[in-house]
């Protein structure tokens, strides 16, 4: 009886290991629920040799945020960076259109937990899964160097 139950419980935390999202080295970082359905805040153009679109949208909190330009964004604000391969679009060659997706990058403000980091935790996931711990040890480094003076956000509302 002890052995079944021991074994139940076994195979309850192996499930719950598994049903669990995937988090990014260092940061613990997940792929927030529902972001699809996020609001936009701008788009970017990668040129060679990554050639991407991305698209940049916001949980409610950080759209509150940006709508009162509040810095230092608060906590709870997630910003979430999708990103594709740009591919000249059948129909209409001059058009650039998404091809494969190719990374889908998050920003976690909590201002406690990442102390070390201006109060962000960052994730990059390559098809729903977290990519390795060297690529997590760049994003502070970037995003600090290049853009102290906006809470370490490139991304401004799409005028
Ligand atoms: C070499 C510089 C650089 C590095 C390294 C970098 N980023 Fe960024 N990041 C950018 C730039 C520039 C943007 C603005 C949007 C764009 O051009 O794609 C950006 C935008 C973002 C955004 C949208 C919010 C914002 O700041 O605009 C997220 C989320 C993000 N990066 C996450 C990450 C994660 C996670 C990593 C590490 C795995 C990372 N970044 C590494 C330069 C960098």
């Amino acid at each position: 009886m002890k052995s079944l139950l021991l074994s139940l419980l076994f195979a309850a935390t192996g499930l719950a290991r598994a049903a669990a999202p995937a988090a990014s080295p260092i940061y613990g970082v997940t792929l927030p629920e529902g972001y699809r359905q996020w609001q936009f805040i701008a788009p970017a153009h990668e040129t060679a040799p990554l050639d991407e679109l991305r698209v940049v949208v916001g949980n409610p909190v950080a759209m509150a945020a940006i709508e009162k330009n509040q810095l230092p964004f608060p906590d709870g604000t997630v910003l979430v960076k999708l990103a594709w391969k740009h591919v000249q679009s059948a129909e209409s060659p001059p058009a650039y259109v998404p091809g494969k997706a190719t990374t889908v990058q998050v920003m976690v403000k909590d201002s406690r937990k990442y102390a070390a980091t201006g109060g962000w935790g960052f994730g990059r996931f390559i098809d729903g899964k977290p990519a390795d711990e060297a690529q997590h040890q760049t994003c502070w480094g970037c995003h600090q160097a290049l853009v102290k003076n906006h809470d370490f956000v490139f991304t401004r509302l799409a005028p």
